[in-house]
């Protein structure tokens, strides 16, 4: 039977985490063991099955902890099943989307040696009463909206049920 699924995120302001556990709590649905954790807190990657990793973008890269995850654990990550998705999009346009795939593509592929079986692009959170600074100053939708929320739910539990195939996840009997 294969070991559990770390299911590992990076974040600022909490969006990020809240859809590492609908990705958990759809895989644990499936009947699949994970462990759900910030990326900062992980030791090593013994153990695990796959590794499913999950960061925002800032200012056109992946955040520094999910960057600092990546250097880290790139050996070991090389070498086992693993899904990457990321948050970022505020606006839900074609133009919008195609520009934040390039930041997560260009981020990706720093660590080229670190193959995703799967990867997923999510639309991000943003409560401008929130922000701290610096982030108050350079937010990329100030003023427009206080607040925005563009996370697809129904996108993001897809994704993780594809995962149970993509990631091999599944049972042997
Ligand atoms: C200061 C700031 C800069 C951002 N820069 C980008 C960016 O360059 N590209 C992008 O796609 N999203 C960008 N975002 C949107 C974030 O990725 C989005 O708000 C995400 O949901 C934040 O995740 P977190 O709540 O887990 O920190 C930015 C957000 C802030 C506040």
């Amino acid at each position: 039977m294969p070991g559990e699924v770390l299911i590992a995120y990076a974040t600022k302001y909490g969006s990020t985490v809240e859809v590492a556990e609908a990705i958990a709590k759809t895989l644990e649905r499936a009947g699949i063991a994970t462990d759900l954790r910030d990326a900062r807190s992980v030791g090593d990657l013994r153990g695990y099955h796959a590794v499913v990793f999950g960061a925002p973008l800032y200012n056109a890269r992946m955040l520094r902890a999910g960057r600092r995850f990546l250097a880290r654990h790139h050996r070991e990550l090389a070498g086992m099943p693993v899904a990457v998705f990321a948050l970022g999009p505020l606006g839900t346009s074609e133009e919008e989307r195609a520009t934040t795939q390039k930041q997560f593509d260009r981020s990706l592929a720093h660590r080229s040696e670190i193959r995703p079986l799967s990867t997923a692009l999510f639309g991000g959170v943003i409560d401008q009463s929130k922000l701290r600074f610096p982030d108050k100053l350079a937010s990329p939708l100030r003023p427009l909206f206080p607040f925005t929320d563009v996370r697809d739910w129904d996108a993001i539990e897809a994704w993780a049920t594809g995962l149970v195939d993509a990631l091999s996840l599944r049972k042997q009997n």
